[in-house]
């Protein structure tokens, strides 16, 4: 049986990445490396715990005697390594914690990784998730390529790009087999509600404001979360040895559109006038450093692994906007703890 650690798994996409290697891969034992901090909730995998290809462990990335321990205990054949400190505007705040995880996390684990499997490093794979943000931002033409330059903006991306690079040099220095993919952002299911969307529709429902930042003219691509998790599947199976992958949805949105979007089907769905939850939309100060601009040339993953989304967005829109409302026990569970505290802080109580 292979044995294949993911961390961060009791996250957003991490979740999603669970249930469909432990459904699809009955001969894995997948191992589930999680800290369950704020952002990780084993809710998110109630439908897979029981099953006996899975075991969750909780344990720190940036703890390394405990990683150490953890790899020489285990015979893994493989890491995706997700865990992650993950939200834009908490790095502004708290940018520490994100040099913790992101970076000295991430070294961590390729140094248990390389320790562990110096002696027999066929058939053992290292793929590190992560972002588009690592690019910079794009003025209004043009896509992110796999050869793009580095120019991160927020400590959130800076962490991100750096420990990019470290994955990248125990691969060069090592010969660690590893594999990097970027991604834009993912929507879905079980996505905290800190995030744009899930934010959004968790507001309308309570008659709270969407503070929109800065014009709301910042543009994202959007990308299905289990489209994205096809994709890690895929990388990690089918990618080269040292290579980066970009992954995207190719479906541009500038924030304001987004939000009209998501108003216009959260009031259907919620049986409300049309457009009434618009008087909610708040202009704030911008987003400190915000990026405008990100979009993903995703050739190299379709012409190298023939992977394209799936997901149209009209579909996977809405079926979130209806998960986070036919799921409002979820989102309470989530937004009780410091998530008022934190909401408040972020948002001067708006
Ligand atoms: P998330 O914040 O929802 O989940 C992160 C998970 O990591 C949580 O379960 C948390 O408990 C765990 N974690 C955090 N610190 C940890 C630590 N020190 N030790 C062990 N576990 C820890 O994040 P997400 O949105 O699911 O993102 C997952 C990964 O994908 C991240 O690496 C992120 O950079 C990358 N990514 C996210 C997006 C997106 O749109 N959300 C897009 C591209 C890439
Ligand atoms: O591009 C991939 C990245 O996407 C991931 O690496 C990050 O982990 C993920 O959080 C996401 O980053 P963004 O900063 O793009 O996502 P967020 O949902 O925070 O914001 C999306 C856009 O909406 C962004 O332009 C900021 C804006 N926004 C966000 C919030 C939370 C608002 O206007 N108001 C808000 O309250």
């Amino acid at each position: 049986m292979k044995q294949l650690l993911i961390t961060g798994g009791a996250g957003f996409i991490g979740s999603h990445l669970i249930r469909l290697l432990v459904n699809k891969y009955p001969n894995y034992h997948i191992y589930n490396l999680d800290k369950l901090t704020y952002a990780g909730n084993l809710e998110n995998l109630k439908d897979i715990e029981n099953k006996p290809n899975y075991t969750f462990i909780k344990g720190d990335i940036v703890d390394t005697d405990f990683i150490n321990d953890l790899f020489a205990s285990h015979s893994f054949n493989g890491v995706i390594h997700l865990a992650a400190e993950s939200h834009v505007d908490r790095s502004i705040d708290s940018p520490l914690e994100f040099i913790y995880t992101n970076i000295v996390g991430t070294a961590n684990l390729l140094n248990a990784a390389r320790t562990a499997w110096k002696d027999d490093m066929e058939n053992r794979r290292f793929f590190h998730v992560s972002t588009d943000e690592v690019y910079g931002s794009l003025g209004d033409t043009g896509a992110f390529t796999e050869t793009t330059p580095y120019d991160p903006h927020s400590p959130y991306s800076a962490s991100k790009a750096s420990s990019d690079h470290l994955v990248r040099a125990y691969h060069d220095t090592y010969g660690l087999d590893i594999v990097i993919s970027n991604c834009s952002n993912n929507y879905g299911s079980h996505q905290f509600p800190e995030k744009l969307i899930p934010l959004f529709v968790n507001n309308i429902l309570n008659n709270k404001s969407l503070p929109v930042y800065g014009k709301g003219v910042n543009v994202r691509d959007w990308l299905y979360v289990e489209d994205h998790a096809k994709a890690i599947d895929l990388i990690y199976h089918k990618g080269k040895k040292g290579e980066t992958y970009n992954i995207g949805g190719n479906n541009e949105w500038k924030n304001i559109d987004l939000i009209e979007k998501l108003i216009e089907i959260t009031d259907e769905l919620l049986q409300r006038p049309k457009g009434q939850s618009r008087q909610l939309i708040t202009f704030v100060t911008d987003r400190a450093g915000h990026d405008l601009r990100y979009a993903i040339d995703a050739n190299k993953v379709k012409n190298e692994l023939s992977w394209e989304p799936e997901i149209h967005f009209d579909e996977g829109f809405r079926k979130t906007v209806q998960w986070y409302l036919e799921n409002e026990e979820w989102l309470k569970n989530v937004t009780s703890g410091d998530y008022q505290k934190y909401y408040d802080k972020m948002y001067n109580n708006r």
